[in-house]
């Protein structure tokens, strides 16, 4: 099995992510680092440790990082999550409590002590990631990749052209991509094309199988905006990112130029240079800031949700 850690937001789409990751025979869950993201770290904590146990993890170490983006405040998306982060879901109070380490130490730790190199999964604001690689550089010798939720070649989803986890805190994502490690980007290209049908999503929510249960009751979370909730949508979101790489051949990647915007209307956008060949500005990715990263761009979802559903 590839062995990995998650850092998570806890989360709708994190929670499925949990799940499948707990479950899927080909991963070898090392551990979990919670952030700010999605809700408020202490509910991110808590929802984690419930959806761990639901997945009958409880043997996989869980640690609390970062309250804040490095410079931005924190910024919820209970419009998306619910006001506890797991839109309406109630899980049994978790058994225990989460590690005494902070984050970054669980991470370093579990990286460094691990045989073979790790892939670090992000499906969150990068706040944890950023830290851990200016704290313990040296995690950067035994990880495989970093895999990250975030960022897209084309608009965004918290602005016009920023996705929320790169927008959360753009320093940390910055910092995450100019770390040397290979990087590969599951953003909102392939993030909003995997979803789940109402119907199937409801059958699931139907089950007398509390886990199947409950991967039903979040894939038919809805989306409040000011004009109302979104029809349905079942994206299985974060967890897409967990399945391409269980599954790589389900994804079309291409290795392109990258660099996050940090300032102005642009703030937290992932520039993608999409382009063959250099064009007016007569580089192609090759200034400064710019970093050659594995972009999917396309998606079998139908395969994809097959696995996912297992
Ligand atoms: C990302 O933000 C969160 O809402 C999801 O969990 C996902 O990680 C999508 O922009
Ligand atoms: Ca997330």
């Amino acid at each position: 099995p590839t062995p990995i850690v998650l850092d998570v937001d806890t989360g709708v789409d994190d929670a499925l992510a949990l799940l499948f990751a707990a479950a899927h025979p080909e991963l070898e869950l090392l551990g979990v680092s919670c952030v700010a993201g999605n809700a408020g770290l202490e509910r991110v904590v808590d929802n984690t440790l419930r959806v761990l146990a639901l997945a009958g993890a409880d043997h996989v170490p869980v640690a609390a990082g970062a309250v804040r983006p490095l410079i931005e405040p924190a910024r919820d998306a209970g419009h998306v999550h619910g006001a506890d982060g797991l839109g309406g879901l109630v899980l049994p109070p978790a058994t225990r409590a989460a590690e005494p380490d902070r984050a970054i130490e669980l991470l370093r730790r579990v990286i460094l002590e691990h045989p073979v190199p790790v892939t670090l999964v992000a499906l969150a604001p990068q706040t944890n990631l950023a830290l851990l690689l200016r704290t313990h550089p040296e995690v950067a010798d035994n990880l495989a990749r970093i895999v990250f939720m975030g960022g897209s070649a084309s608009g965004g989803n918290a602005t016009a052209v920023a996705e929320f986890n790169v927008w959360h805190d753009p320093e940390a994502a910055s910092v995450v991509l100019g770390a040397g490690v290979p990087l590969a980007m599951y953003g909102l290209d392939v993030f909003e094309r995997v979803s789940v049908a109402e119907h199937v999503a409801a059958r699931l929510a139907a089950s007398t199988d509390a886990r199947t249960a409950a991967v039903g009751r979040l894939l038919g979370t809805r989306i409040r905006t000011p004009d109302g909730e979104l029809p349905h949508l079942g994206w299985i979101g974060d967890a897409g990112a967990v399945c391409g790489i269980v599954a790589p051949e389900l994804l079309r990647v291409e290795r392109l130029p990258v660099r996050v915007e940090l300032g102005g209307h642009a703030r937290g956008q992932t520039v993608v240079d999409r382009r063959a060949h250099p064009g007016e500005d007569a580089f192609h990715g090759t200034a400064p800031g710019w970093v050659e990263v594995d972009v999917a761009l396309e998606v079998d979802a139908e395969r994809m949700v097959e696995l996912f559903l297992g």
